[in-house]
């Protein structure tokens, strides 16, 4: 068995939408891929959705009654699901980009050739929905019809993953309705992988030890086997709005990244859109909802983790969020840290491998300070701090985006906002300032992909190691990173002076005893207000061996009690310490061989001159 082929035009053979339960006036390139799909996967049954609250509680009840979730009494309309101890997160070393040429999906990606692959995946997703339900997902990522917006159906037999796309994406008839007559969208196939004999029982988080997480680019395909968890199920995500979407971003001229995206506005009528790329458990979340503490200014939010960009009739670069809502690190949200979020998921949130506590709320390490008694940890046990944390490290909370009471009222406007400022951060304890400003647009991309990091739970690996990944896309890119980097760079040529201006930041540089140097969360606001003032042109900056620092008093630190000598710390440039990077830089540059765009080694020479020459 291999897969069958990616739905074309022309090749669709006429299927009656009935024999696959397809709404009248479905698309008949849909309704053939849909049969195709069901022929292979031999599910009992076809369910197309239509996004309605009906469905979704009939999804809940479906459930409830599997005991894949339960009930968050002092929530209304929350669930927690616990899932298979061994599914807790994205895997990378099971993902694959099956480009035809090795090339394309470049050193930093798996790949695997297209048709073997299709013949292993055939295999798997042989009778694997046996015994289930089949639901067709047709979905939009950005408003339906919007210019920068796309379109995509996803397959599942895991009603977990229909009721979580209720709330990340736009599912339902509109997007169905939109893809008649185009192949416009993109085929997204996910199972389980546990069919059903007859009477067999099934268990609450059924999966599959064997996992393929596969993306075929050059007909944006994506097919996902044996995991249920959010980046390796929920194909419109991680798999499609950056892997599969980057691809089509190349080949047409646009822009889709990791990014959280927000508007910072002033009473006195200032403001500033600014996407930022933050490597996975770096604070988008909480950046993306953050409540200045200095007077004047509000931040809204319009998105936490991938933006779509594209140059709009104006010139300028125009963002959106594709998605509809937020699927965040629960460990370490609290009023605290980020009491917007908490305020958001008080209710209708799906919360998954949180801790729960007797009175029926949940709970997470960095919550509350102290821990409640009688709690049951993330896998159903009383909780035994022998057993590890009470939630799973990387648990998570789904809620619709218009939840947020920090939601810009415009956040779903289809032509989006005009993109003022990027900004690139990583968790560095040392070396890295607060905030620098890129000479340029070419400063600025290799500012971006010497991204770096400290490891966290997001992703399997080893914790707290720090790993280079450049635009925080590194899991990401669905092709030849070097390629990407080419392509950021073209586009700067494109936008010419209506570019938006490039930032580094880095919240977490520690001082000798480990601790943070810097409050961060709502003071970052301080550091956005620089920001904003280098856009207007008003704030001064000096210009140094790595790019463009404050000048004395031109970050507002009215009203914060920090040490002269701690801001000093924090502005730090060591220059050996950046020289002896560079060697790292250069060796993870020189994989890309000539792929690699020679405006990002004339900029690592640039840097180092500068560092020698201090
Ligand atoms: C995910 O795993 O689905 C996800 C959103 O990942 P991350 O938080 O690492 O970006
Ligand atoms: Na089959
Ligand atoms: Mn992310």
């Amino acid at each position: 068995t291999i897969l069958p082929a990616a739905p074309t035009r022309a090749s669709a053979k006429p299927v009656k939408p009935k024999r696959v339960g397809a709404p009248e006036g479905a698309d008949p390139g849909v309704v053939s891929w849909v049969a195709s799909v069901a022929e292979l996967t031999e599910p009992r049954d076809i369910v197309w959705c239509d996004g309605s609250q009906e469905e979704l509680q009939r999804l809940i009840d479906i459930m409830l009654e599997a005991g894949t979730i339960v009930p968050v009494p002092k929530r209304p309309g929350s669930y927690l699901a616990r899932s298979n101890p061994d599914d807790v997160a994205r895997m990378e070393d099971r993902t694959f980009i099956c480009a035809d040429d090795a090339e394309d999906a470049g050193p930093t990606n798996n790949w695997r050739d297209p048709a073997s692959m299709r013949q292993v995946l055939g295999g798997l997703f042989d009778g694997a929905m046996r015994g289930r339900t089949m639901y067709v997902i047709p979905f939009s990522m950005g408003p339906v019809g919007g210019p920068i917006s796309k379109l995509g159906i996803e397959i599942t037999d895991s009603p977990y993953v229909v009721a979580s796309m209720h709330y990340m994406t736009r599912v339902g008839t509109a997007a169905l309705e939109a893809m008649h007559g185009t192949r416009d969208w993109v085929p997204a196939v996910h199972s389980i992988g546990a069919p059903l004999a007859d009477g067999q029982q099934d268990v609450p988080w059924p999966c599959n030890p064997t996992r393929y997480i596969s993306h075929f680019p050059e007909t944006r395909e994506i097919w996902s086997f044996g995991s249920a968890y959010g980046g390796n199920a929920l194909l419109a995500k991680k798999c499609f709005a950056l892997r599969i979407a980057s691809v089509q971003a190349r080949d047409e001229g646009w822009l889709a990244e990791h990014m959280l995206l927000l508007r910072m506005k002033h009473d006195d009528g200032r403001q500033i859109h600014l996407a930022g790329a933050f490597p996975s458990a770096c604070g988008k979340t909480n950046l993306a909802m953050l409540q200045p503490t200095i007077p004047g200014w509000t931040v809204e939010t319009l998105g936490d983790d991938i933006v779509w960009m594209r140059p709009g009739p104006d010139g300028r670069l125009w963002a959106i969020n594709p998605e509809n809502g937020f699927f965040g690190v629960a460990p370490g949200t609290s009023e605290a840290t980020n009491a917007t979020a908490m305020a958001m998921m008080d209710h209708d949130t799906i919360f998954t491998n949180v801790a729960m506590t007797p009175d029926g709320d949940v709970w997470w390490e960095g919550m509350t300070k102290d821990v409640p008694e009688g709690l049951i940890d993330w896998q159903g046990r009383p909780y035994d701090p022998a057993n590890g944390p009470a939630a799973h490290p990387n648990a998570r909370f789904t809620v619709r985006a218009e939840q947020a009471p920090s939601i810009a009222p415009d956040w779903d406007a289809p032509e989006g906002v005009p993109l003022d400022a990027i900004i690139f951060g990583g968790r560095r304890p040392t070396q890295v300032p607060l905030v620098l400003q890129a000479r340029d647009w070419e400063h600025g991309v290799y500012v971006g992909a010497t991204v770096s990091s400290q490891q966290t739970a997001a992703a399997e690996g080893p914790v707290g190691e720090i790993r280079r990944d450049p635009f925080a896309m590194l899991p990401f890119c669905g092709y030849n990173m070097g390629d990407y980097f080419t392509h950021w760079i073209d586009m700067g040529h494109r936008l010419g002076r209506h570019a938006p201006k490039i930032f580094s930041v880095n919240w977490f540089r520690r001082d000798e005893d480990g601790g943070f140097l810097w409050p961060g969360f709502g003071e970052n606001a301080r550091v956005l207000e620089w920001i904003a003032g280098r856009v207007a042109g008003t704030a001064p900056g000096v210009d140094t061996a790595v790019g463009v620092l404050p000048a004395e008093g031109a970050l507002n630190l009215d009203g914060l009690d920090i040490d002269e000598a701690v801001m000093d710390e924090l502005f730090e440039i060591d220059p050996k310490a950046w020289l002896s990077e560079l060697v790292d830089v250069e060796a993870f540059f020189g994989q890309f061989g000539r792929a690699l765009p020679t405006g990002l080694v004339r900029q690592l020479n640039h840097v180092r001159w500068r560092l020698e020459h201090v």
